[in-house]
């Protein structure tokens, strides 16, 4: 039975493994080689992605792959893409192939406004909390001068700060709530430091209030730090065809666009749909969000609060025919960067954002927008079409494959006979049984 252990994080990468092997991997050689095999041969390399977490033992790989023939108004891009889930790449290199010679994609950012809170509790009168957030509001903004000289250089900054007394949800309960601009940055650590000053400020300026002192009774902190809920940061991209310019192999544009409309109007009404059909929209945004070195942690959760913004979990797209027109669009918030974090630091990275032509924020909430709304796209078309699992099997071939340790010719003999049979787990381990025999 494995035993508690102090110093783990002092220890170095070798005695970490030895430590590791002995409590819980019994010392099995080839999981020992597995987490060494994935070391970078190139020290200085490794070095750096060891210092990116704590306690780093090895490398985890996912696949960084391109979906090319994006425009996006106008421009034309390929997007670097990491996930692990077969048939999310090519899904959305369909996509937008078919939306080529449509005009491709616009895309246009709403709003960029991030926020964060100081927690307070205040138990006494709600005028004395007001009384001296008025006073204090100047020295609030004051403190953070040395901390927001660069930020506001690039036109950043902080935009403003409302007391929001929230005492008829929480008794006692108030709320500092503070808003941002963070030009090219996410501002996450922008963000938390300006909020943890004023909270500093609060309460250095709260033990000297006449008003407190008398009664005896002060303001506190319970905590500082920035909302990942992010409903003024958002984006919006949108595609728009002649209805007749959706017909494909033996389906009208009319019977396409109306099952493709009332399958959204199903997620729109519908939560448990509703959060499968936003899964594959963030199938598209998380490989690009992933592949910028952003934070897909915080897009996630910002995404998922906005799609139940009204109080009930809906669709992140929506669909409509005019007239003679099918218009798509999504809406979705957004806080990421492109200075900062790792953006400038995993080498990767740096490769994705040139693949991407140095986009600025603004643009890269676009390209991510874009890339969830294609991948919507092609969900909405393959399941109220052919169905999900045709293409999905084809393109987890080789995932099955892998597992039968399949080699080469086993492998190219078995694709050549899966373009014409259906592709199931059974079936294809059946194949490749018959193959051995
Ligand atoms: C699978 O990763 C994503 C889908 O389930 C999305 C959807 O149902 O719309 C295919």
């Amino acid at each position: 039975m494995p035993s508690p252990i102090s110093g783990f994080s002092k220890k170095n990468k070798a005695e970490k493994i030895d430590w590791l092997a002995s409590q819980y991997l019994e010392q099995d050689p080839e999981a020992i080689a597995v987490l060494k095999n994935y070391w970078h041969q190139d020290e200085t390399l490794q070095q750096l992605h060891d210092d990116f977490t704590e306690n780093t033992l090895s490398n985890y790989f996912l696949p960084l792959g391109i979906a090319p023939n994006f425009l996006i108004n106008q421009k034309l891009y390929a997007l670097p893409m990491v996930t692990e889930e077969s048939s999310v790449i090519a899904a959305a290199s369909n996509a937008a192939k078919f939306w080529l010679n449509k005009g491709g994609f616009e895309a246009s950012v709403i709003s960029t406004v991030k926020n964060g809170q100081v927690h307070l509790n205040y138990f006494g009168k709600a005028t004395e909390m007001t009384t001296f957030f008025n006073k204090i509001k100047p020295l609030l903004i004051e403190s953070i001068a040395d901390t927001q000289r660069n930020m506001k250089k690039r036109g950043g900054g902080l935009i403003d700060i409302e007391l929001i007394d929230s005492i008829t949800t929480l008794e006692g309960f108030y709320q500092l709530h503070c808003t941002f601009e963070t030009g090219d940055a996410m501002g996450a650590n922008f963000i938390n430091t300006c909020l943890e000053t004023f909270a500093n400020t609060l309460e250095k300026e709260a033990a000297a209030h006449s008003l407190f002192i008398e009664n005896d009774q002060y303001p506190e902190v319970v905590m500082s730090i920035l909302s990942n809920y992010v409903p003024e940061c958002t984006v919006r991209a949108s595609v728009s065809c002649k209805v007749a310019d959706l017909a494909q192999d033996d389906i009208s544009g009319e019977e396409f666009a109306t099952k493709f409309v009332r399958a959204i109007a199903i997620a729109k009404t519908e939560p448990r749909r509703a959060v499968t059909h936003n899964k594959g929209a963030m199938n598209g945004v998380d490989a690009v969000v992933v592949a910028t070195g952003n934070d897909f942690r915080a897009v996630e959760a910002g995404v998922h609060a906005y799609a139940a913004r009204n109080g009930k979990y809906t669709s992140l797209t929506d669909a409509k025919i005019e007239g003679d027109t099918f218009h798509f669009w999504i809406e979705l918030p957004l806080a990421i960067g492109t200075v900062g974090g790792l953006t400038r630091l995993h080498p990767m990275v740096k490769v994705a954002f040139k693949i991407l032509q140095k986009p600025n924020a603004k643009e890269l909430m676009k390209i991510i927008a874009v890339s969830g709304l294609a991948q919507n796209f092609a969900a909405i078309r393959s399941l109220t079409t052919t169905g999900i699992q045709k293409g999905h099997m084809k393109m987890h071939l080789m995932n099955i494959l892998n597992q039968l340790e399949a080699t080469v010719k086993e492998k190219e003999q078995t694709v050549a006979h899966f373009t014409k049979h259906a592709v199931s787990h059974s079936a294809v381990v059946n194949f490749v049984n018959q193959l051995r025999n």
